[in-house]
């Protein structure tokens, strides 16, 4: 009679988690791995559906890491669904989670962190100091430790898909990086964690975002190809919907996160605001 056996499995401990992973990889298993910070919302599970397709070992983490967070009370308030994500990445029958502590990963005696040069003072990164070194240095913790052949990010947060790429072909990773789509609620916002946290008016009101940047969209088909109009229009069309609290608005190259001054093909368009406390990010390409 076969053992049933129940996933995922977890693991505390980054050592085991290590050793469980070299003795995979001995067997000739493909690892794929999805990082996450917890409170599994559709785009997530999205992720580990595409990485579920690949037919290797999934591992999925979980790790609330304190060294991304510039503001200790968004790290406080992070949504905390444990139970409810267990049992999401059961019923997708995933391998592995990883839920290490933070005293694990980072020890009173943590020295090191990654420091992104120029892809870090765009964007997000202009109000958000250090956050990007905090998430290349527990990517590259993570990896290291569950050493993966693949590993899949959303491309909801742009910048980081971006920098992460980057710090994978500057340090000789042997990783594939796959992206994930964005996934919406049906009001059009795109999924995150923080939604959870926006009362149902603002929840009503940040269905606006994502109309704001299809709207844009149209007007470049239609013919304006000028970033600061688009920009000026964008702007006027947030204020409208009582959305005024815009961190930043950007066209840019995908690449280089340069921004451009006229828009074209394959361009990007980020936009970060906050409604309420809750900050929210979402992207459009044209
Ligand atoms: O995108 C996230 O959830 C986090 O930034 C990540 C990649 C898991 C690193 O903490």
């Amino acid at each position: 009679m076969s053992k049933k056996i129940n996933l995922p499995k977890i693991i505390h401990d980054p050592n085991k988690m290590n050793l469980e992973t070299v003795r995979q990889k001995n067997k000739k298993k493909k690892i794929v791995f999805i990082p996450t910070m917890g409170a599994l919302h559709e785009g997530h599970l999205s992720l580990i559906k595409k990485g579920k397709k690949i037919k290797g070992l999934t591992i999925v983490s979980i790790f609330v890491n304190p060294i991304q967070f510039n503001d200790i009370n968004d790290l406080k308030k992070y949504p905390n669904t444990l139970k409810k994500d267990i049992e999401n990445l059961r019923q997708l029958k995933v391998d592995y989670l990883f839920l290490p502590n933070v005293e694990k990963i980072f020890p009173n005696n943590f020295e090191t962190t990654v420091s992104i040069n120029n892809l870090q003072k765009f964007l997000c990164g202009k109000n958000r100091p250090g956050h990007f070194n905090g998430v290349s240095t527990i990517v590259l913790k993570l990896f290291n430790i569950i050493s993966p052949n693949v590993a899949i990010f959303g491309k909801k947060d742009f910048q980081q898909l971006t920098i992460v790429k980057k710090m994978v072909e500057d340090l000789n990773m042997n990783i594939k990086i796959l992206e994930g789509s964005i996934i919406r609620e049906s009001n059009g916002l795109a999924m995150s964690s923080r939604n959870k946290l926006l009362s149902p008016k603002n929840f009503h009101k940040a269905s606006n975002i994502y109309k704001g940047l299809k709207y844009i969209k149209d007007e470049y088909k239609k013919g304006e190809k000028s970033s600061k109009k688009l920009i000026k229009k964008l702007e006027k069309y947030y204020i409208q919907s009582e959305i005024r609290n815009i961190d930043y608005i950007e066209i840019f190259d995908p690449l280089t996160l340069h921004s451009i001054k006229y828009v074209k093909k394959g361009a990007i368009i980020a936009i970060a605001v906050k409604i309420g406390a809750v900050r929210l990010i979402d992207n459009l390409k044209f």
